[in-house]
């Protein structure tokens, strides 16, 4: 039968028979026990991490009434190193509940499974096809991805109404026949071929029909989690200069551009610009410190504004920083040098003035130095 013929589900089974993984400890068997217990494992780990946590498990507890009796300690203690460990608290409880519930027979359908502790839907689809074939669909991480790129769904496959139309999807594709196979083929393709980087789509047994391959897509697909935009915030810059020399303030050692050499910031953790007037009655104190930080005279200071926006980006949010520019008069008679940070009132600020060869070498971010080159300039 030409390829283009068969169903995804018969090319993924034929696959599965003969690539796929045919002799994992707790596979080929019709016992609910070992595949519900490997299932669990196999939650959000790989294969090889799972099989010594497996087989220990199976040695010390051999079935479920076994593991229903044990201490929580000793079930802690086996599933010590796999990691998320409400898996194991849930898996002692719902071997409890196996054994109250049900008299230690697990149940065969996939919404009574799903009663069960640590058991969600694709889990429980998972252990009725392989113990019990069923007829059930899975949808785990790797079969969102296969179906995804295979089918070229849209949307974040972690976003309820994406989710919901995969369910449906996973549902509409299932085989009348081979369940286990096919099952397992998924699991098999998704985990060793249609991976998140760099898929061997050259091998892939459903590549003449992915629509994500025929569309240059495969990279693109599953859609990403859309990433908020970062906040914005908006500041003010002074740039007080005279003539090549600029006013530094050193910045507080923690904290964004911790200890570099920066410009005096007004208001950088406000949310709005600052409209004019707020803007004149945040300056003049801050004039006055800066009087004191940087040694000028408060009357010689003429300030000009250039409301320039300027974006840099950080990781948590977008900074909006519009420089002022605060230019001493040329004639001015004496500009004292910058007081050293030890005698300034309030201590903890360091000043300095800065110019030329000084300047190039200061430790600054690179924003500001792109600023001040194109100030300077
Ligand atoms: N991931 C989840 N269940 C699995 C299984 N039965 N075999 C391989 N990988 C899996």
């Amino acid at each position: 039968m030409p390829v283009s013929d068969s169903t995804f589900a018969d090319r993924v089974i034929a696959w599965q028979r003969q690539h796929g993984r045919q002799s994992l400890p707790w596979q080929h068997q019709r016992d609910a026990y070992p595949v519900w217990l490997s299932e669990v494992m196999l939650q959000q780990t790989q294969v090889a991490t799972v099989v010594p946590y497996y087989q220990r498990f199976m040695q010390a507890f051999p079935d479920v009434f076994a593991l229903a009796a044990a201490d929580d300690e000793q079930v802690m203690q086996l599933w010590s190193g796999l990691g998320y460990y409400s898996r194991a608290r849930n898996l002692h409880r719902c071997a409890r509940e196996v054994v109250e519930r049900f008299g230690g027979r697990f149940p065969e359908s996939v919404e009574a499974l799903q009663t069960l502790p640590g058991i969600g839907r694709s889990t429980a689809a998972a252990i009725a096809a392989f113990a019990f074939g069923q007829r059930a669909a899975i949808l785990d991480g790797n079969v969102k991805r296969v179906f995804c790129r295979h089918f070229g769904v849209e949307g974040f496959p972690g976003e309820r109404k994406v989710e919901l139309g995969l369910w449906e999807l996973v549902e509409r594709e299932l085989p009348e026949h081979g369940i286990e196979a096919y099952t397992q083929g998924l699991m098999d393709l998704g985990a060793g071929l249609c991976t998140r980087s760099r898929p061997a789509c050259i091998v892939c047994p459903v590549s003449s029909s992915c629509v994500a391959l025929r569309e240059g897509r495969v990279d693109a697909l599953p859609t990403r989690r859309a990433r908020r935009a970062p906040p914005l915030r908006h500041g003010t810059l002074l740039l007080v200069r005279d003539g090549a020399r600029v006013l530094m303030q050193r910045r507080p050692p923690t904290g964004i551009w911790g200890g570099l050499w920066s410009l005096p910031e007004i208001g950088a953790d406000d949310t709005r610009p600052l409209p004019d007037d707020a803007l004149h009655a945040a300056l003049a104190p801050r004039i006055d410190e800066l009087s004191r930080g940087g040694g000028i005279g408060v009357e010689r200071l003429r300030a000009a504004t250039d409301r320039a926006a300027w974006l840099p980006s950080f990781t948590h949010y977008t900074l909006h920083a519009q420089p002022i520019l605060i230019e001493l008069a040329p004639d001015a008679p004496t500009v004292r040098e910058a007081a050293p940070a030890a005698a300034c009132a309030p201590p903890p600020a360091a000043w300095r003035w800065l110019a030329g060869a000084d300047l190039a070498q200061a430790a600054l971010p690179a924003p500001i130095r792109t600023l001040l080159s194109n100030h300077l300039s």
